[in-house]
């Protein structure tokens, strides 16, 4: 990482910065044309693949990886099996599974919060089996993958509508855009500034994408892990504590994260290095 850490020149800039209000379509504008400018040969819909669409070297082993079985087939189907298994059809919010993915994460008005899949996963766990479910690997994930894979093919579309949906998303932006850790970096110094440049033995992937095929399985954990993992995850890159899985602070990022990705398809391949 120290490598990065030296040719990394922060700019300082944050795109889209706050202004009197929040204008969503402006930063997602920004956001994205920032990505195109920079790649202007990488086709809009290829950021869904993350890393391989900057990289043609690693793509075509991703693409082998696709070829054959993908290592995660099997504990996706198994979540599949789990849905059923534990009754979460019967939860309003998850009988049509296409639906629940297309329509999270979202700020619940009433209760003040962003809800996340998970979020709502865990919840209709509860209310159907009176057992807790956790937030990072196993059935958590493998449920929420299969639930994401019936809506391959369809486009985010995050929706920040009412003042308390704006205030979460700024809070989220905050989150993605501040500098922390031993590192003093943010998010976007490597997923926007530095992305398709080599941290290590990693190319980093941009920000544009990150959330279309979660829960991502990684060939490092040997298994599939939500969003919030890989957030943890990254926290450590950045010599930082990580916060929990499902935290507030978390969950806005994810909702101000996702919202930026509007208009990418969600897809089933979820591996990744
Ligand atoms: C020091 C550089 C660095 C910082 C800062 C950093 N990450 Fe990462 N991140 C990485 C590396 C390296 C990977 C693995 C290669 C890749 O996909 O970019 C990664 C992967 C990811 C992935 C998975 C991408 C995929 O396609 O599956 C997500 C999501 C992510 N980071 C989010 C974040 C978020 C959110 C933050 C801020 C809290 C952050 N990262 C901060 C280095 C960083």
């Amino acid at each position: 990482m120290k490598k990065l850490i030296t040719a990394v020149v922060s700019l300082g800039l944050m795109i889209g910065t706050a202004s009197a209000g929040t204008d969503v379509g402006a930063d997602i504008k920004a956001f994205q044309g920032y990505f195109k400018k920079q790649n202007p040969s990488v086709e809009f819909a290829d950021y869904t693949i993350g890393v391989y669409a900057l990289d043609a070297g690693s793509r075509d082993q991703f693409e082998e990886i696709l070829d054959g079985i993908p290592p995660y087939e099997e504990a996706v189907e198994k979540g599949g099996e789990e849905f059923e298994k534990f009754g979460l059809g019967k939860c309003s919010a998850l009988k049509d599974p296409a639906a629940a993915r297309l329509a999270h994460p979202y700020y619940d008005d009433a209760a003040g919060t962003v809800v996340t899949l998970e979020g709502t996963i865990r919840r209709c766990y509860t209310e159907q089996t009176g057992k807790k479910m956790g937030t990072m690997k196993g059935k958590i994930a493998r449920i929420s993958s299969w639930i994401s894979d019936q809506a391959a093919g369809e486009k985010i579309n995050v929706k920040v509508e009412s003042d308390g949906a704006k205030a979460a998303y700024e809070r989220g932006k905050a989150t993605f855009y501040a500098k922390r850790g031993q590192f003093n970096m943010s998010c976007a110094d490597c997923h926007v500034y530095n992305a398709g440049k080599k941290a290590r033995a990693d190319i980093l992937s941009p920000a544009l994408g990150h959330t279309s095929h979660v829960p991502m399985y990684r060939a490092k954990w040997g298994g599939i892990g939500t969003l919030h993992r890989r957030y943890g995850g990254c926290y450590k890159n950045m010599r930082a504590k990580p916060l929990m899985a499902q935290s507030s602070e978390y969950r806005d990022m994810e909702f101000f994260h996702q919202a930026m990705s509007n208009g990418i398809e969600i897809s089933a391949d979820r591996y990744r290095k």
